[in-house]
């Protein structure tokens, strides 16, 4: 048999992942209909939005959803409708952490990948090639084969590839247009290599060759999580000796910027921060722990575990470092925190360190006012909620003030913390905000982006996450 020739396209999940991704394949690919579907109504028609209020905030991402949308790009609710359309389907719906039950706390729910099978199995009236797009642990493709296989209809035959995402929130466009590699796994079968070859062809429409990487199924899944724990794993490498550097007078940056220059090593991901966040590191490190000890390697857990402790530890330490900064009090003080977003150029809070550090401040009773550029107000109280259990709203909103600028966030403030790195917190007039601010004025720079001397010539009394006063 050989590979089939993919004309269209479904994608279930609209997500972070989903839309974007799926809205190249469409704008790179003028001859392949790509409907992308989802559940949530509302997610949808925001996708579909007139004038283009995306559900999502990714530099770029607009520009192509005008190009490709109405033309070969759909996005719709009729889940099965797309389903049976199909040559080819990206299951790319959300894997969190599981909330109760086995594995609480580090293994993924696979619920949602679980009951999309399952639709595909019910619906599909003729041979699909489905694709994992969510991030799995290791050897799900065999179970959503086992599904698929057990609920198809007569002559109707699954194959099953995994072709994990790699794209950063924030640079996801780009990322996308110029992979560092598409990476595609199938069973060795001469059916699950004319699979992979399909769906490899569809990549080949704007992605070199060279860099489309065909494996087995199981290393392509065991490959993402690895490549996220090895990520994070730098972060908190960086994290744990900036504060080594706090402790000691060494500067992180030039410790980073030293270490980077060793070919060996490399110069990327080496920046010292409050801690990292996002919908996937943590998650993704959690199910590499659980995997381990399922498998019996419990000193392989314990590594990877420590990842996340770090990060957990950094968020704490910086927190501890304002509330000792500010004579070991908060209590009634005015702290601006600016940024909620995990990280600069998108609206994604998930598992952001703004979070713990409003959740600190709150609880020493400061009272904390936030700004951001791209975050929803309403994405922030759902977030605080969640973050302060048991909490009415109404009584967080006693002591957290949204506010629609950095001016009046820091207005009568005696601290300014920066949680994200948006490029509008550089450019600020800083020698206006420092008038507007009570005095002493604090600034705690969580993300090394500021001029720490020119924000001292003005008067702050600054403090950098890995730089040391000793
Ligand atoms: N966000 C990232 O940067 C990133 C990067 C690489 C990989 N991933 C992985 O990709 C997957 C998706 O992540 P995301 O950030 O896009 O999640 P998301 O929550 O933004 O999107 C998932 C979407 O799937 C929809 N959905 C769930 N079940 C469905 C069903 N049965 N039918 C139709 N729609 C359904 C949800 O309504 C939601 O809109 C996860 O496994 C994640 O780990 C994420």
């Amino acid at each position: 048999m050989a590979p089939v020739k993919v004309s269209k396209i479904c994608c279930i999940g609209a997500g972070y992942v989903g839309g974007p991704t799926c809205a190249v394949i469409a704008l790179k690919c003028p001859h392949i209909q790509v409907t992308i579907v989802d559940l949530n109504q509302a997610r949808v028609d925001a996708w579909n939005s007139p004038d283009f209020k995306l559900p999502i905030y990714e530099p770029g991402l607009e520009d192509v959803v005008r190009q490709a949308r109405g033309r070969n790009l759909f996005f719709s609710t009729n889940v099965d409708k797309a389903i049976l359309e199909a040559d080819l389907i990206f299951v790319s719906v959300n894997t969190p952490t599981k909330k109760s039950g086995v594995g609480a706390g580090f293994a993924a729910d696979l619920n949602y990948v679980e009951l999309a099978t399952r639709r595909i199995a019910a619906v599909a009236e003729s041979n699909k090639i489905v694709v994992e797009k969510s991030t799995v642990p290791c050897r799900t493709a065999e179970s959503m084969r086992t599904i698929l296989e057990a609920n198809s209809k007569p002559n109707c035959r699954f194959d099953i590839l995994s072709n994990p995402e790699f794209l950063a929130e924030g640079t996801a466009i780009a990322d996308l247009f110029s992979p560092d590699r598409v990476l595609i796994g199938s069973l060795q079968t001469s059916e699950g290599l004319d699979a992979s070859k399909s769906l490899a062809d569809v990549y080949a429409n704007w992605v070199p060759t060279e860099r489309i990487l065909t494996v087995g199924l199981w290393s392509s899944e065991l490959s993402k999580l690895a490549a996220n724990a090895m990520l994070a794993q730098r972060i908190s490498s960086v994290n744990a000796l900036s504060a080594i550097c706090e402790a000691t007078g060494a500067n992180i940056d030039e410790v980073a910027h030293a270490v980077g220059f060793d070919s060996r090593i490399g110069p990327k991901f080496l920046r010292a921060s409050v801690g990292f966040g996002g919908s996937c590191f943590q998650k993704d490190i959690l199910n590499l722990v659980y995997l381990s000890e399922s498998l019996h390697l419990p000193e392989v857990a314990a590594y990877w575990r420590q990842v996340v402790e770090m990060n957990e530890y950094q968020k704490r330490r910086f927190a501890k470092t304002v509330v000792d900064t500010l004579f070991k009090t908060i209590t009634g003080k005015r702290i601006a925190v600016l940024g909620f977003a995990f990280k600069a150029d998108t609206g994604d809070t998930r598992e952001s360190a703004s979070i713990t550090l409003i959740k600190d401040f709150y609880a020493e009773k400061a009272l904390v006012r936030v700004y951001d550029p791209q975050v929803e107000h309403e994405q922030i109280w759902m977030d605080l909620t969640e973050a302060i259990p048991g909490t009415p709203v109404d009584s967080i909103k006693k002591q957290v003030t949204l506010c629609p600028s950095v001016l009046e966030a820091c207005e009568g403030a005696e601290a300014v913390v920066i949680a994200t790195e948006w490029k509008e917190f550089k450019e600020v007039d800083w020698a206006q905000v420092y008038s507007k601010m009570e005095k002493p004025a604090f600034v705690f720079d969580g993300r090394m982006i500021l001029d720490a001397d020119a924000l001292t010539k003005i008067g702050f009394k600054v403090t950098t996450i890995g730089r040391g006063s000793v």
